[in-house]
C-alpha cells in the first residue's frame, strides 16, 4: 500500500514542532517536519528522535517559491502526493520591533497569507482522496475583523468572495499601510491580524472550490491554537505548545467522511463562527 504522508510547515519550533510530535505517534504514515532552516529543522528532529519518535525533514521556506516547488516536486516523484498539510509557519512581529508598519505589513502578508497561499496552490492538487488541510489562523484575525469598517469586513466575510477578490484586498491594505492611510479607509491597526484574516477567509474559499473536485473527501479547515506559550507570543501564552497542537492535530486526524467541518473554523475542537 502507498505510504501516508503529512507535512507541517515551519515546525521546528513551537506550535508546529508539537504538531510533528502529536501526528508521529497518531497518524499512520510519515510526518515531515519542515523548516526553513535546515540546521534548526535536522536539530528539531532529533530532538524528536530522542523522544522516541522518527519525523522525516525537508527544507521550506513558505517566502521561497523554489523551495515550494523543490517540495512539491519531491513529495509528487517519491509518494505521488500526500495526505495531510497543516499551514503552520508565520511570523509576527513584537510591539517593540523598529521596523515601520509598512514593512511589517508588507513582510507579514508576504509571509503568512501569501507564503500560505504559495504552498496551497502547489501542494493542494497532490493532495489524495480524504486528505486534510489545516490552516493555523487566530483569534487575533477574528478581533481585527471586528475593527474593521464594516463594508470591509463583509467583503472578507462574503460567502462568494473570490481568490483573487481576497489577494486584492490584502494588497490594498498593505499599499494603504505603506501610504500611512490603512485606518483611514477602514483597516486594522495590525499586519499580524490582516494576514490571519486572509488565512480564514482563504480556507473558506478553498473549501468552496473543492466542491468541484473529483477527489473524494478533502477537508480544508481553519483553526485558533489558543494563546500559546512559544517565542512567537513572547512566552506570554497559558496553553503549553503540546496543548496548541491538540486542535490542529485533532483535525488533521479526522477520520473519513466527517461532517461539518469543510471550510470551516475551529478553537478547542469546537467551532469558532468568525463570520
Ligand atoms: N503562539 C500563539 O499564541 C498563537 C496564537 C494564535 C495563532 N498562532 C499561530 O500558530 C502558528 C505557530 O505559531 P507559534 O506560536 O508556534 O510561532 P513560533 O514559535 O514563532 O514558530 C513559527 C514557526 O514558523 C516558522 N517560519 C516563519 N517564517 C517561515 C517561513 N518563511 N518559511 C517556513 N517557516 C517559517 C519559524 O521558523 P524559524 O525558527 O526559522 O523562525 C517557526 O518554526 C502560527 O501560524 C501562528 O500565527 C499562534
Amino acid at each position: 500500500m502507498a505510504s501516508r504522508i503529512a507535512v507541517v510547515t515551519g515546525s521546528n519550533k513551537g506550535i508546529g514542532f508539537a504538531i510533528v510530535r502529536a501526528l508521529c505517534k497518531e497518524f499512520d504514515g510519515y510526518v515531515y517536519l519542515t523548516a526553513r532552516d535546515e540546521e534548526r529543522g535536522k536539530k528539531a528532529v532529533e530532538d524528536l528522535e530522542k523522544e522516541g519518535l522518527h519525523p522525516k525533514f525537508h527544507q521550506l521556506d513558505i517566502t521561497n517559491q523554489k523551495s515550494i516547488d523543490n517540495l512539491q516536486k519531491y513529495l509528487k516523484d517519491k509518494y505521488g502526493g500526500l495526505d495531510v498539510l497543516v499551514n503552520n509557519a508565520a511570523i509576527a512581529y513584537k510591539k517593540k520591533d523598529a521596523a515601520s508598519f509598512a514593512e511589517q505589513a508588507e513582510v507579514t502578508i508576504a509571509c503568512n497569507f501569501t507564503g500560505t497561499l504559495d504552498v496551497c496552490k502547489a501542494l493542494l492538487p497532490l493532495i489524495k482522496p480524504h486528505g486534510r488541510v489545516v490552516n493555523l489562523a487566530s483569534f487575533v484575525g477574528k478581533r481585527s475583523l471586528d475593527g474593521m469598517r464594516d463594508d470591509l469586513s463583509s467583503k472578507f466575510k462574503s460567502p462568494s468572495l473570490t481568490e483573487a477578490e481576497l489577494v486584492s484586498l490584502l494588497e490594498e491594505f498593505v499599499v494603504a499601510a505603506k501610504a500611512g492611510t490603512h485606518t483611514e479607509i477602514g483597516y486594522p491597526n495590525t499586519a499580524y491580524g490582516m494576514s490571519k484574516v486572509g488565512v480564514m477567509a482563504l480556507t473558506g474559499v478553498q473549501a468552496r472550490d473543492l466542491k468541484n473536485d473529483p477527489r473524494e473527501d478533502i477537508l480544508i479547515m481553519a483553526c485558533c491554537p489558543g494563546h500559546v506559550d512559544t517565542d512567537m507570543s513572547s512566552h506570554q501564552g497559558t496553553k503549553t505548545p503540546d496543548e496548541g497542537a491538540e486542535t490542529p492535530a485533532y483535525l488533521a486526524l479526522l477520520p473519513p467522511n466527517s461532517n461539518g467541518f469543510q471550510g470551516e473554523m475551529f478553537q478547542d475542537k469546537k467551532l469558532y463562527q468568525w463570520r
